[in-house]
């Protein structure tokens, strides 16, 4: 729907007429490197197990779900304890049907009429449409032109902004750059002098080799992070996602959330594999192995690959390249696989598959370099 193009019957926001609703193309019959989603299916151990859970839960459907998802939260605890060395609590994690809605609750609660949110971009496009949805002022910083955060002039902007939700992604969508743990430490210590909320976008944190900023919690809890089961739990399609913080900042999230959120099968569902995270770990190895193998061949064709700490890569065209992202984008398309052109003069962003749908890019990936040389 176009601007102006609402029936003057519906009250819609006059801050949101020239909206359009959010979402990459959903093509079938191609091969999906678009969304950054794990390629692989769930570990048929897993599948059962989490089958053979909802199979009891199904039976209590007439009951409204755990409110708190107590049990949910605590394994999450454990999880976060188990890779980062903290001692969180249930207190410490709050759970919602994916990162966007733990975004959207942090937005409602810290944000609206009158505050601003400031993020540093390029990143993730949704972090300004929930501003935008919730009623909160966006200011984008930038980045450098490697997509690197110059962490001086970071800092500044927060300084003469002064908004009171400051968004730092890391590993970054859609460039796959991290910020170092020292550099958020600086961030997170000019937002405590601002009494700025720091949140710190970890969504892909499981790919990199980074420290994960819940270290900095303790010390400054101002600080939240928000993780997903999205992308490490190859876990898109249940919708979880979770926020990390010290106790008030969950006590917030519990004032903006809607009543019984979280559904009991998702809960269950997730519960069961957050058990098996060590099984899925090998996964992520395994495409911590590809992401490089990929991004070796692409600089082998004449393509510029960003330095990726994620499941994605950002990619350069050809110097010699005379198509524009749109029209390398089409080319893959037809070409059936499906990548992702995020706007950026120049750039395509492709998530890493299996071993074979790598090797379906990668072949379409040289025709494209010959064909533009
Ligand atoms: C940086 C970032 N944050 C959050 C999300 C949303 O993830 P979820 O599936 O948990 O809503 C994404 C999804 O791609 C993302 O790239």
């Amino acid at each position: 729907m176009v601007d102006n193009a609402w029936p003057s019957w519906l009250p819609l926001r006059e801050d949101l007429c020239a909206l359009t609703p959010y979402g990459a193309p959903q093509i079938h019959d191609v091969i999906q490197l678009n969304t950054n989603e794990n390629p692989y299916p769930l570990p048929t151990e897993v599948a059962a197990a989490i089958v053979e859970e909802i199979a009891q839960v199904v039976k209590n459907l007439n009951r409204y779900p755990d409110r708190d998802a107590i049990e949910l939260r605590t394994k999450l605890a454990s999880y976060i304890n188990a890779q980062s060395g903290t001692a969180f609590g249930v207190k410490n994690i709050w759970a919602a049907n994916g990162s966007n809605e733990i975004i959207q609750t942090l937005m409602l609660a810290c944000g609206g009429a009158g505050r601003t949110a400031l993020g540093f971009t390029p990143s993730y496009s949704v972090h300004p449409l929930i501003a935008k949805t919730t009623g909160t002022a966006w200011e984008s910083g930038l980045r450098e032109e490697d997509f690197s955060l110059d962490i001086g002039r970071a800092i500044n902007e927060i300084s003469r902004i002064r908004p009171s939700l400051v968004f730092l992604t890391t590993p970054n969508n859609p460039t796959g750059t991290s910020t170092a743990l020292r550099d958020i430490r600086e961030i997170a210590r000019v937002c405590g002098e601002i009494e700025a909320l720091l949140v710190v976008d970890e969504a892909y944190a499981e790919f990199s080799s980074e420290s994960s900023a819940v270290t900095l919690i303790s010390e400054f809890p101002h600080v939240v992070v928000s993780r997903t089961m999205s992308k490490a739990f190859a876990f898109a399609g249940a919708r979880v996602g979770y926020l990390v913080a010290s106790e008030p900042a969950i006590e917030a999230m519990l004032v903006t959330r809607l009543p019984y959120h979280l559904s009991a099968l998702t809960q269950a569902a997730a519960s069961v594999a957050v058990d098996f995270a060590a099984t899925l770990q090998s996964e992520i190895n395994l495409l911590i192995g590809e992401r490089e193998r990929v991004a070796a061949a692409l600089t082998s064709y004449g393509y510029r690959p960003v330095p990726s700490a994620s499941n994605f890569i950002l990619f350069a065209l050809p110097h010699s390249s005379t198509m524009s992202s749109a029209q390398a984008w089409t080319y893959f398309l037809e070409r059936g696989v499906l990548i992702r052109d995020v706007g950026l003069e120049g750039f395509l962003r492709v998530t890493i598959g299996t071993k074979d749908e790598n090797a379906a890019f990668l072949t379409v990936a040289a025709e494209c370099a010959a064909t533009t040389k």
